[in-house]
């Protein structure tokens, strides 16, 4: 039978690097505080007004089609999962297209807005996809540039100093090898607590939204602060235009749906933790990747960090995590790879390669 397997995967980060000592000179934080609590110690800004979430993307994308060993013209599907758009829309799929200079093709575009697990998302879409005969070389891309919609202000420090900009890609194709491939993806998804992590404004909500238990959503808004309007004077005032989060609540979700994700694939396949040779979790935080770890039982060989150069990229940080992994040779051929994710929705999931 058919499966899918990673045929080319690659990553691109801006140069420029922000530390922790950089960023206390905006905000009330310290190196100490960011370190202890995240693990990171850097992460990267793209140049603004010359890079964005889809070029970032593109110089991702070219170099994976590059090592696929396909030409640009022979993409036949484009997934594009990302969090910090270059517009509302249109999304950012048309835009890479365009970047990579593929429009004559005329091939679809489809955007993912999963957060954080939105590559496995992606990654779950393509493998049915190729498996099925449909497409044979899709492109997968999941990029951030979250530096140009952060709140440098000391009340979005929990927010900021977590997320960096970068962009990964892959390029999806079958595979006949015994053997090889995707052997499975799980994908889930809990909108109880969606504004836990959300980016709210602008939105058509308008302040109306209730939760699971009927309980109406706090906004922060009077009604009349509100009026009928999609983004108002007060939201800009107010700080209200930026991301924000409940960490804590954040922290105690992911810490048991990443374990839970991870023994469902495995379990799926008919495989235990001790068949894994690499662990490439979400780059949520230092501490959740230890966590996850220790109930899993892995070496520290086994589990791939960079959220300390990188910060928290998003959509983008299993494939720089699982390329850098594979540029170090710390994946080989034959090993098994499980990437899982948890993140904004909440939305989670995990895949596992035999690569
Ligand atoms: O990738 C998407 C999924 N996201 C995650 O998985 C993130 C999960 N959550 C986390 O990683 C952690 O909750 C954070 C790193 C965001 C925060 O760490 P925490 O240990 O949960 O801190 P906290 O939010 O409970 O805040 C503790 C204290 C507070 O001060 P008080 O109230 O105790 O005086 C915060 O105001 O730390 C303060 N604080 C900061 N201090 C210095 C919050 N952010 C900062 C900061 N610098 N950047």
């Amino acid at each position: 039978m058919t499966k899918s397997k990673i045929g080319g995967i690659a990553y691109y980060v801006p140069e420029r690097a922000v530390t922790n000592h950089d960023l206390e000179k905006v905000m009330d934080t310290s190196d100490e505080w960011i370190q202890e609590r995240t693990g990171i110690v850097e992460r990267r800004y793209g140049v603004k007004h010359k890079e964005t979430t889809s070029t970032m993307g593109a110089r991702a994308a070219e170099k994976a089609i590059e090592r696929a060993g396909i030409s640009k013209e022979e993409v036949d599907f484009i997934i594009f999962a990302t969090l910090s758009p270059d517009y509302y829309f249109p999304g950012c799929g048309v835009l890479l297209q365009r970047e990579l200079g593929i429009t004559k093709t005329e091939i679809g575009a489809l955007d993912v807005r999963n957060q954080c697990s939105g590559f496995i998302y992606g990654l779950s879409i393509a493998d049915q996809f190729v498996k099925s005969g449909m497409y044979k070389n899709v492109l997968l891309v999941g990029a951030e540039m979250h530096s140009m919609g952060l709140d440098f202000s000391t009340q979005g420090r929990n927010v900021t100093v977590i997320f960096g900009d970068g962009a990964g890609a892959a390029v999806i194709q079958p595979t006949e090898e015994e053997g090889e491939g995707i052997l499975t993806t799980k994908l889930h998804s809990d909108g109880t607590y969606a504004e836990k992590l959300a980016f709210i404004n602008p939105g058509s909500h308008g302040g109306y939204h209730f939760d699971k238990m009927g309980e109406e959503v706090d906004f922060g808004f009077s009604d009349a602060e509100f009026g009928e309007i999609f983004m108002n004077q007060h939201m800009v005032e107010n700080g209200q235009i930026y991301p924000n989060m409940e960490g804590q609540h954040v922290f105690k979700m992911a810490v048991q749906k990443f374990p839970q994700v991870i023994m469902e694939a495995l379990g799926a396949v008919g495989m235990a933790t001790t068949d894994i040779d690499m662990l490439i979790p979400h780059q949520a935080n230092l501490r959740i990747s230890k966590f996850v770890q220790k109930v899993l039982k892995l070496q520290d060989d086994q589990v791939w960090n960079n959220i300390q150069k990188f910060g928290n990229t998003t959509a983008a940080s299993v494939p720089i995590a699982l390329c850098e992994a594979v540029e170090a040779g710390a994946v080989k051929k034959g090993d098994l790879v499980c990437l899982a994710a948890f993140g904004s929705g909440f939305t989670w999931g995990s895949a596992l390669i035999r690569w």
